[in-house]
């Protein structure tokens, strides 16, 4: 692949799944395939999972890794072109892109959506431009819309934890939270599930839908209860209105993710992608439980992310 930025730039999703598995098994088999290679990570937002996953898969490959926070660290940076840059801005997008693509070999970026203009977000604006002007292959590490990086991982835990012969049921919940979150989790997650080989069903309170371009393949059942029954695995994650775009419309009945809803379920296995607000989204007892898969998720991130740059580091041409 050239760049890692939806599932669209995954040309074999199971080849990439099982490489990651088998990186897993023996992470230092391609130790010098990153020798005097570059890897940048740009973060615009917080972040834990993303930051040291994707560095540690990189120092399994031999890569030199360089981050930049760049909305501490950084000057400010300038998006619009032909802007007259006399305000609050330093630096064009177009020249900061240019000269990281200068430093480094791949560049990794976190640009998390505003949420107040669904067509900036949903255009992708940050990462487009450092796609035109940075000359290198790209890897998201959570754009305004998607999460590809965490849905590799999940997709891997999945497969990790089910050996049967019949599809899984995978459920992916809306859960409370108190602020407004993106939907790029969520999004990305039905992406992958539509194409891979489960029974994959979406549920969340009404104002809650997410776009349907993520979604087409997906069973959508708005009764929590009633999309629990009989899951094999459930997914749980807050968003904010993708139709009333980054509202939190009222919701009145309740979505926290106990005990008593895991009973309506075949003892399915729990996922979050981290971090989560525990007994606002899930309760204690639930994310403690020995049906919870939040460490594996987090421990495969390191993987996925190997598999990713082990793909981009052997396809490109230096
Ligand atoms: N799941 C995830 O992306 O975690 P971070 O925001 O901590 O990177």
């Amino acid at each position: 692949m050239q760049n890692f930025i939806s599932i669209a730039d995954v040309q074999d999703m199971e080849a990439l799944t099982n490489t990651a598995l088998s990186i897993k098994k023996s992470p230092f088999g391609q130790a010098d395939l990153g020798k005097h290679k570059t890897l940048g990570l740009l973060f615009l937002n917080p972040s834990l999972r993303t930051r040291m996953s994707t560095q540690k898969a990189a120092m399994n490959l031999g890569m030199q890794v360089m981050v930049l926070n760049i909305q501490e660290e950084g000057w400010k940076l300038e998006m619009q072109d032909g802007a007259v840059m006399n305000g609050t801005t330093v630096e064009h997008v177009k020249d900061a892109a240019a000269v990281m693509g200068l430093y480094c070999d791949i560049i990794g970026i976190r640009c998390f959506p505003g949420l107040v203009s669904k067509e900036a977000d949903y255009g992708e604006v940050i990462l487009k431009k450092f796609l035109q002007y940075c000359h290198q292959p790209i890897i998201s590490l959570e754009s305004a819309t998607l999460h590809p990086l965490q849905s590799l991982a999940d997709w891997m835990t999945i497969k990790e934890n089910w050996n049967h012969s019949r599809k899984p049921k995978v459920v992916l919940t809306w859960a409370p939270h108190i602020k407004a979150l993106p939907q790029a989790v969520p999004n990305s997650f039905s992406e992958w599930m539509c194409k891979a080989d489960v029974d994959f069903t979406i549920t969340h309170p009404p104002g809650y839908s997410l776009a349907d371009s993520f979604t087409k393949g997906a069973t959508i059942v708005q009764k929590q209860d009633l999309a629990l029954q009989d899951a094999d695995f459930i997914y749980i994650k807050n968003w904010s209105s993708y139709e009333e775009y980054g509202a939190m419309p009222t919701v009145n009945d309740n979505w926290l993710l106990s005990n008593e809803k895991l009973a309506l379920t075949n003892n399915a296995k729990i996922m979050h992608c981290l971090p989560v607000r525990r007994n606002v989204e899930v309760t204690d007892t639930v994310l403690d439980s020995e049906n919870s898969l939040i460490l594996q998720q987090a421990e495969n991130r390191v993987f996925a992310a190997q598999a990713v740059l082990q793909n981009i580091l052997t396809n490109k041409v230096f």
